[in-house]
């Protein structure tokens, strides 16, 4: 009796895997088949799996070829798959030749011939590409520019700046093959449009792309009013595009991991959320302009305020604030927003530093987020008993851009309006906070002219 086993993501099962699997089965007379598991796959970089590991298991056991299936899960398995099964030879298609021989020492490698012309990329990408324009050249949309090219289906062909001069650098910058400063010309040249201007145009462009029919990926703060987040949601959902808020933390993997891990009970009920993000910031900056629409608190409060959504809930019957002005910005601020007895804090800060850590506090446990947490890549869970600690590491490559990238392709692709990562609901609680905060200052304002 002789053992065979191969690996893969086996996405979007193709004629390509069928191929590789039977002549794997070929070669001995029990097939075992590792399928990577979801996290893996993001582990080591493989961003754009379109389908779950149950779909892909079943994908997999449909062919018949395999006698039994594992879950690849980290680096390193395979030798311990080899040893634990007895397996004899191990197999791949030939675009990894090479690179599993440090395998020969445990069984023999076989490099199968991959079929030509398909892939999963392939099918993925759908031979559509989505094109994107980039409103704003700043920044931001430099890092965008370089992070897309970690997310395969999309491409950055346009760019826009009302000073053409800035549009044209930023496009021979950066490659990009058509810049303007006329905004209806440039939206006739993609199918999406990401928005990094500043921070008063952010809704007014959102809406126009949308009415042109546009998906539309907005940095944050993606408006000041509710009435104007419920209002670009409404239309975006009633014309089936795609509206993401860009608060980059919401798509990365190690924060989607803690919320899940708070949600599971684990720490028992949640009661508090604590979240800290204070950036030292030049006084010259756009960031401390005093022009109404720069400060901590609409500069930095959404990712905090994305915590409290998403662990403790959009619903609240008391949000306070403590700014600190300079100047007429607030440098920094403290906000309370609690509910019935339940409170949670923010603290947001351009002008004042202070500890950028997150701590969920639950009835059993509290989960510990250390600074950066808004980049979350490494966490603990902590009991009363320290014996219990446990600790979690997230891939957070590059500048974090991609994972938003990647979400809203997914969603055009999948024509879906709405995002469970970000959604409406929670967007709309960062808008309130934002909308709280203009109130209280237009008040103290009035107070002491
Ligand atoms: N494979 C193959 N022929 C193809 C595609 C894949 O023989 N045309 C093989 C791979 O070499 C690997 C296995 O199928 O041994 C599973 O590969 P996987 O990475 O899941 O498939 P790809 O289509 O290559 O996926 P992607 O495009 O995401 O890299």
């Amino acid at each position: 009796m002789s053992t065979v086993i191969t690996y893969g993501t086996f996405d979007l099962l193709h004629q390509g895997h069928i191929n590789l699997l039977r002549r794997a089965k070929a070669l001995g007379d029990t097939l075992i088949v590792g399928v990577t598991s979801d996290s893996y796959d993001k582990e080591r970089g493989k961003l754009n799996v379109r389908q779950s590991l149950t779909e892909r298991l079943d994908a997999v056991k449909a062919t018949g070829f395999a006698d039994k299936i594992i879950v690849e899960e980290y680096e390193g398995q395979k030798i311990h798959d080899i040893q634990t099964y007895h397996v004899d030879t191990f197999v791949l298609g030939d675009d990894w030749k090479g690179k599993c021989d440090y395998l020969k020492e445990y069984c023999d490698v076989v490099y199968l011939e991959r079929t030509k012309d398909i892939s999963s990329t392939l099918l993925r990408q759908g031979n559509q590409i989505i094109t994107f324009g980039i409103v704003g050249t700043g920044r931001i949309a430099a890092r965008f520019v370089k992070e897309s090219y970690f997310v395969s289906g999309m491409e950055v062909v346009a760019a826009y700046n009302p000073h053409i001069e800035s549009a044209k650098k930023f496009s021979t910058d950066y490659a990009i093959e058509y810049c303007t400063d006329d905004f209806d010309a440039f939206l006739t040249r993609c199918d999406a449009v990401y928005i990094a201007s500043p921070h008063q145009h952010h809704f007014e462009q959102t809406m126009a792309c949308l009415r042109a029919g546009k998906h539309v990926l907005c940095e944050k703060p993606l408006c000041f009013t509710t009435e104007e987040a419920e209002g670009a949601y409404r239309y975006a959902k009633e014309h089936s595009l795609a509206l993401l808020h860009g608060v980059k933390t919401a798509y990365c993997p190690g924060f989607e991991h803690l919320v899940l891990l708070a949600k599971s009970g684990r720490i028992g009920e949640i009661v508090a959320v604590d979240a800290s993000f204070t950036k030292l910031v030049n006084p010259d900056t756009r960031e401390l302009r005093n022009d109404g629409f720069g400060g901590s608190t609409y500069e930095l409060s959404p990712y905090p305020a994305l915590a409290i959504a998403k662990l403790i809930g959009t619903s609240s019957d008391r949000m306070e604030f403590f700014p600190m002005f300079r100047d007429g910005v607030d440098i920094f601020d403290r906000i309370i927003v609690s509910r019935g007895a339940k409170s949670s804090s923010m603290k947001v800060g351009l002008g004042a530093k202070t500890e950028g850590d997150l701590v969920v506090t639950g009835t059993e446990g509290y989960l510990y987020a250390e600074a950066p947490w808004w980049k979350t890549s490494y966490f603990e869970m902590r009991f009363e008993n320290q014996n219990k600690t446990r600790k979690y590491y997230f891939p957070y490559d590059g500048d974090g851009l991609r994972y938003e990238i990647l979400e809203i392709v997914n969603m055009i692709k999948s024509e879906t309006s709405e995002s469970p990562k970000l959604n409406e609901q929670e967007s709309v609680f960062m808008t309130r906070v934002i909308e709280g905060f203009t109130a209280y200052r237009e008040k103290a304002f009035q107070a002491c002219p």
